[in-house]
């Protein structure tokens, strides 16, 4: 692995975002920070465990689905994917679209990017790939888009889980109105019974908690920080009414930690929110496709209804 040195106004940005999520009454940090390298690494060894069944199930639905999805004008034109995490996944629309032109990966990680750019460039030389560093739970307005081409926007992971509700409806309306006209291939986790979900988010191996506590070793190196890894646990929790599986990081006593010139407090069982992964019904997610600006043409569903791709049409 080759280690990168994070540019200074993303440790800025990094900075800023970490003491305000920490300095507030209920301490939170987004879960894009997750993903620094080690980060990335961790969530692709997630991707393995037997526990964790999103990503395998996904897989086989886009394996079974791959031909008709060939079928959608944008398969002929521009496939814009949010996100540049998984090869497989993309590579296996890429083989069913021979006559796709375009493949423009969007990420906020600009070394992701790079690699699956040249990933890319190099399994299908005939596509003119174009990677775009951005961070799409931003305005989108200013890809390099074609006008001329049908775009198909693909979106998987369940990555829309990790938004609330009202982000995620500003999320898929700025990709609208990014790509007017677009189709979108979009993978939803749905809710199901709770030890299920929290064996995939607490798995037994303690992969995720590794995931999870890399945040704290993130903060440790970027930002000169002191957390004692010890003194923090992983935490899983199910939260019905909300439809969510939360991830926080526990603090194991009462505890100072310094980041930089900043001394952040714990109390013993407080807690450092660091990610939503919402879990969406048929109806959960056509409100929130309807509110923002999308159709449902299609869904498709693995046989114990674990995991939905819809496919969407924007009106
Ligand atoms: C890649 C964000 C969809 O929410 O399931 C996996 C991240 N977090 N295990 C998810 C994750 C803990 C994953 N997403």
């Amino acid at each position: 692995m080759t280690k990168h040195v994070p540019p200074v106004d993303q440790v800025t940005e990094f900075r800023s975002d970490i003491l305000a999520g920490l300095q507030a009454p209920r301490k939170t940090i987004s879960s894009k920070w997750l993903y620094d390298d080690v980060g990335s690494h961790l969530f692709e060894a997630i991707t393995e465990l037997d526990s964790y069944y999103p990503t395998r199930t996904e897989l086989g639905l886009l394996e079974k689905e791959a031909r008709n999805f060939g079928r959608l004008p944008g398969a002929r034109g521009a496939m814009v994917e949010l996100g540049s995490g998984s090869s497989r996944k993309t590579n296996l629309l890429l083989d069913a679209f021979p006559d796709l032109s375009v493949y423009m990966p969007v990420d906020i990680s600009a070394n992701h990017l790079k690699d699956a750019a040249e990933r890319v460039r190099r399994a299908y030389p005939s596509l003119a790939v174009i990677p775009v560093a951005a961070d799409f739970t931003q305005p989108l307005g200013k890809l390099p888009l074609l006008p001329e081409l049908p775009v198909l926007v693909f979106f998987p992971g369940s990555t829309i889980g990790n938004f609330e509700k009202a982000d995620a409806i500003v999320l898929l309306r700025s990709v609208q109105e990014a790509m007017p006209g677009a189709t979108m291939i979009v993978g939803v986790d749905r809710p199901k019974e709770e030890h299920i979900l929290l064996e995939a988010y607490d798995d037994p191996a303690g992969v995720t908690a590794a995931f999870n506590l890399n945040l704290l070793q993130r903060i440790n190196r970027d930002l000169a920080g002191t957390f004692d890894l010890e003194r923090f646990a992983h935490r899983a929790v199910w939260n019905a009414p909300e439809s969510r599986i939360e991830m926080h990081l526990e603090s194991l006593a009462d505890q100072s930690v310094q980041i930089g010139e900043a001394v952040v407090s714990f109390q013993e069982g407080e807690t450092i929110h660091t990610e939503n992964s919402h879990k969406y019904d048929e109806t959960a997610f056509s409100e929130i496709a309807n509110r923002s600006g999308w159709r449902i043409l299609d869904e498709h569903r693995d046989a114990k209804s674990w995991f939905s791709v819809y496919v969407l049409q924007a009106v």
